[in-house]
């Protein structure tokens, strides 16, 4: 099938948003975790975690356009300052989807979808305890992005929380062994398998490929 500027803005609305939403493959699915000022604590699901950075530890996700909904868990991120990410795992997927629901401002997505908000390390945004990889951060900046409406929230790296057995002594992390979850479009989840490390790649090492 070819699909066209044309024919794709002729779609009917939702199997448009599914097609756009899948063509970029697998992102990372992830639960963004913040606290009110009255003390609630959200939860959100996104899969549009990127990195930005290592010097210093830049992460960022993409908030969509906010005129018409309320969104909480930015709310919470201009009025507290920090934020936590917290992988998927496969054994918490439905969980972790419904946190998309729109729950009024008063109820905890923690409660409503049965995660376990725990505060780390002194933090003062709470991390998801069934999560095996856990990130907390300071939000630095939050850009527009005119072209979509949407905002890039910018975190630094406050707290980073891995098993220990995930992490080999190169630094690499095998998201495999702690079950993280990929998505697909707004509602496929996957599991990942890890096919092969590669060194660096030097021009002079370059396998010779059969074309
Ligand atoms: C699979 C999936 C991925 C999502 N990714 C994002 C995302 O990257 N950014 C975003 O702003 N919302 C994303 N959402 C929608 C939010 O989870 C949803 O708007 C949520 O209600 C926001 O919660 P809040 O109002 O508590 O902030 C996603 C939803 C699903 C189901």
């Amino acid at each position: 099938m070819h699909l066209s500027q044309s024919s794709i803005e002729q779609l009917p609305k939702v199997k448009r948003l599914n097609i756009i939403n899948s063509i970029s493959g697998i992102k990372p699915g992830n639960l963004v975790g913040t606290v009110s000022r009255a003390g609630i604590p959200n939860l959100a699901i996104v899969s549009s975690v990127v990195h930005l950075g290592s010097h210093p530890p830049l992460l960022g996700y993409l908030l969509r356009p906010r005129d018409e909904v309320r969104r909480d868990s930015y709310e919470n991120i201009l009025e507290n300052g920090y934020f936590t990410i917290n992988h998927i795992s496969t054994e918490f997927i439905e969980k972790a989807h419904y946190t998309s629901a729109k729950f009024d401002q008063h109820t905890s997505e923690f409660d409503a979808c049965g995660l376990t908000p725990s505060y780390d390390f002194g933090f003062s945004a709470p991390f998801v305890k069934e999560s095996k990889l856990k990130v907390g951060l300071r939000h630095v900046e939050s850009i527009s992005i005119p072209s979509s409406n949407t905002t890039l929230i910018v975190g630094e790296i406050q707290h980073l929380d891995i098993p220990d057995d995930a992490l080999n002594e190169h630094g690499y992390i095998n998201l495999e062994s702690i079950n993280s979850a990929g998505i697909s479009g707004l509602n496929s989840y996957y599991s990942l398998n890890k096919l092969a490390d590669f060194p660096y790649a030097r021009v002079h090492e370059v396998p010779k490929f059969a074309v």
